[in-house]
């Protein structure tokens, strides 16, 4: 039996998973998504699992005001900021300068629900964004209130419990469905969706390959970053610890080679690829996240059926047959980019 840490209920849980009929034809594989773009509305996507264990933690320690970080295109900061309002307490963003435009998609959320928004450059941001949310947490301290702080995509140990969360809905949707998926593939950004993944696929005893695709960075330095959070999350569980789930930092299983330029840069290739996989399935995927991780997922299987080498050894597509694809969300940031798309 294991015991998860308290959470607060945020999101419509559980997602819907299925079939996706047309991607499976063309693909000839059994391809499944899980909806966790329908988690809700305002707290949408893959970010408020995570929210549900941390704002449970800030409440229990008296947190009066949820302190984060991320691009100006944050969906993590605006669910933040919403789930801020829906309990009662208040939020401050610390967000990237560097991409400041006129408020839309996310950053015009954030102001609609009244967000306490602190913008810093890029180079203050990669250098020093703990201290300056140390800071604000004293700032705060001298109005009586009481700053809880949450790490870049509520990536630590305790957000990880979202996707442990998640595996144990997955584990009981396997059975409803009465099948087995031997690949579950998600996106790896700050990397605690897919860490709470790896986790909860030992701990729920999955048998199945978790595999990330990074959308930035390095896969290395992300199975770095997994690693990490792997190691804080075990804390929180008694008896428990990476070596008893047999995680290695070299056992995680993250595909580079689909981040495209770099972090919410695209191509008009990303763009065609959303297209044509809304006008295939009827889905919106977005163009920093689940864009590029499924356009890379399908691109392994294309190679996989080629019999090409895949991109990382550890995740040849070839020797799955039914995989699940878990969409995060992310719609609100497509907005900002409609100028780079061309119909
Ligand atoms: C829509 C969406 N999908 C995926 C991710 C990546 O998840 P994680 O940060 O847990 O790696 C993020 C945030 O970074 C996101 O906003």
């Amino acid at each position: 039996m294991i015991t998860l840490p308290e959470k607060i209920s945020l999101a419509n849980l559980p997602t819907r998973t299925y079939k996706l009929q047309k991607l499976s034809e063309k693909l000839e594989k059994n391809i499944y998504i899980k909806r966790d773009d329908e988690t809700g509305v305002e707290l949408s996507g893959n970010k408020v699992r995570k929210l549900e264990f941390v704002t449970a933690e800030a409440k229990s320690q008296g947190a009066t005001v949820l302190i984060t970080c991320g691009g100006i295109q944050s969906n993590h900061a605006r669910a933040t900021a919403v789930a801020a309002i829906k309990l009662g307490m208040k939020s401050v963003l610390v967000l990237r300068e560097s991409e400041k435009g006129h408020a839309e998609g996310n950053h015009l959320l954030d102001l609609v629900v009244g967000a306490d928004i602190r913008f810093i450059s890029a180079k203050e941001y990669a250098e020093k964004r703990f201290e300056i949310m140390e800071d604000i947490k004293k700032e705060l301290e001298s109005q009586c209130e009481t700053g809880y702080i949450i790490p870049e995509g509520a990536s630590n140990g305790i957000g990880l419990f979202g996707y442990i969360n998640a595996m144990k809905e997955i584990k009981t949707q396997e059975e409803e469905l009465g099948m087995k998926f031997d690949a579950i593939v998600s996106c790896v950004g700050s990397a605690g969706t897919y860490a709470g993944l790896v986790v909860g696929s030992k701990l729920y005893n999955m048998k199945c390959d978790v595999i990330g695709f990074n959308i930035a960075d390095t896969a290395p330095n992300f199975q770095k970053r997994s690693f990490e959070y792997i190691k804080e999350c075990c804390n929180y569980l008694e008896g428990i610890s990476p070596e008893i789930l047999e995680i290695t930092e070299e056992n995680l299983i993250i595909t580079d080679g689909y981040a495209g330029k770099g972090y919410a840069l695209n191509v008009s290739a990303d763009f065609e690829f959303i297209k044509e996989f809304a006008r295939l399935e009827g889905i919106f995927l977005d163009p920093v996240y689940t864009g590029k991780t499924l356009k890379g997922m399908v691109s392994e299987i294309a190679k996989s059926n080629f019999g090409l080498e895949p991109n990382n050894p550890m995740a040849d597509f070839s020797q799955y047959q039914n995989i699940l694809f878990i969409h995060t969300g992310g719609l609100y940031g497509l907005f900002p980019k409609a100028g780079e798309m061309s119909f």
